[in-house]
Parts: C-alpha cells; sequence; structure tokens
C-alpha cells in the first residue's frame, strides 16, 4: 500500500526507529510478546496468560485502539474531501481490521472460556493496565502528530475518542471500562466504516488525483 503512494516503504520503517513516539509504540508490542515462543509449555497457568495478553494486546490494544488514532485523523480530511484516494484505502483497511479485531477477541473469549483458572481479578487489572498504557501512547503519537488544531482536525476529539473506543474495546471482553461514560466525539466515523462487502475496490471512481497504474496494480489483499 506504501508503495502504490510512490513513498519509498524502506524510509518508512525507518521513521519506527526515528520517531519516539511511534518507536515506543513499537517496543510496546515487541516487549510484550517477546516472550511468547513456539516451545511455550501452555499447560502452565502463566504461560496462558501470556498468551491470552498478547491475543488481547493485539487484537484490543493495537488494533483495536491505537489503530484508530490515525485512522481518525485521515479519515477525518477524507471527510472533507481532502486525500480522497488515501482517505478511500484506509476505509478499506479500516473494514478488514474491524474482522481482525473480532476474530482476536473471539479467540481470546474462547480460550478464557476455556481456562476459567486464569481470568482472575489480578489478570484483569493487568490486562487494564496493558490497555491503559496503549492509551497513553497513542494520545502522546496523536499530539505528536496533529501539534496545533489544523485542517479542520481537533487534537481533543482525537484524544477523546481513543478513550472512547480504548472502553468499547476493555467491554467487549467483559472488563470494566477506564474512563466510564465518555462520549464519542467522532459518531460518524463509524458510518464511515461502513462499507458494503460486495462494493468492489476497483470499480470504484479512480480518485482526482490518484494514479490510475497504483491502484490497477494493487490487489485487494496486499492493502
Ligand atoms: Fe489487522
Amino acid at each position: 500500500m506504501i508503495s502504490s503512494l510512490g513513498i519509498n516503504p524502506h524510509e518508512c520503517e525507518a521513521m519506527f526507529e526515528d520517531v519516539p513516539t511511534i518507536a515506543k509504540k513499537n517496543a510496546f508490542v515487541v516487549n510484550n510478546s517477546r516472550n511468547l515462543r513456539r516451545d511455550l509449555d501452555l499447560t502452565q497457568p502463566a504461560n496462558k496468560q501470556l498468551l491470552a495478553k498478547n491475543i488481547f494486546l493485539f487484537g484490543q490494544c493495537m488494533e483495536g485502539t491505537q489503530f484508530y488514532g490515525l485512522f481518525g485523523m485521515i479519515l477525518s480530511l477524507y471527510r472533507q474531501n481532502k486525500f480522497p484516494g488515501i482517505g478511500q484505502m484506509f476505509r478499506y483497511t479500516l473494514r478488514d481490521e474491524s474482522n481482525h479485531i473480532e476474530v482476536f477477541r473471539n479467540l481470546f473469549m474462547d480460550l478464557i472460556e476455556e481456562n476459567r483458572e486464569i481470568w482472575t481479578a489480578e489478570f484483569k487489572e493487568e490486562l487494564r493496565a496493558t490497555m491503559a498504557e496503549a492509551v497513553q501512547l497513542e494520545k502522546d503519537f496523536i499530539r505528536d502528530c496533529l501539534p496545533v488544531n489544523a485542517v479542520g482536525l481537533a487534537i481533543d476529539e482525537f484524544l477523546t475518542y481513543i478513550d472512547y473506543i480504548a472502553d468499547r474495546r476493555l467491554e467487549g471482553v467483559g472488563l470494566a471500562p477506564l474512563n466510564a461514560g465518555v462520549k464519542n466525539p467522532l459518531p460518524w466515523l463509524a458510518e464511515m466504516m461502513d462499507i458494503k462487502k460486495e462494493q468492489n475496490f476497483f470499480e470504484g471512481r479512480v480518485t482526482e488525483y490518484q494514479k490510475s497504474s497504483a491502484l490497477t496494480n494493487t490487489s485487494d489483499d496486499d492493502l
């Protein structure tokens, strides 16, 4: 997807190390998954918790919450008829992410259901603390992206949206919210994601500035 936009993907990868707020988000994920090994003894409750925590972290914290910072900002521009090509790509990406988040959620719920002994008060609090850390890291990233309110983007709305979506993810797996009662500041975002599955990506109108060749060479699976 990145190379289809004429941007060097290696440069983007380098940003993972060069931009502190991105590097910290990356470290958050890597540090939590490091101990997951193929030969992990999954008869041990501590290892079951480690697996469950990683499923929660990738599905609900990273994809389910942190992804929505950037998605929200890009789609807000799209809603103002800016970046129509990238906006459309993000809508399709977000539709797919919704499926990933739900798959991870189902996996997590089944794992807990089959291993009730790991669903302790301490473990629940550990997961809520993990989400709180993900929220903090994402907010730092949003502040980096939007040092001032500009081009119709109000930073407070995106920060609050992260609180809102994080609580929906927590509730989705039976955990207490971090900011009970927080309202959704971006209600239009749900509509934006509601793309009919049967609508074909390649049948869409070629957007104004997008090179048609870039789109026709891109498989839906690559997005
Ligand atoms: Fe995903």
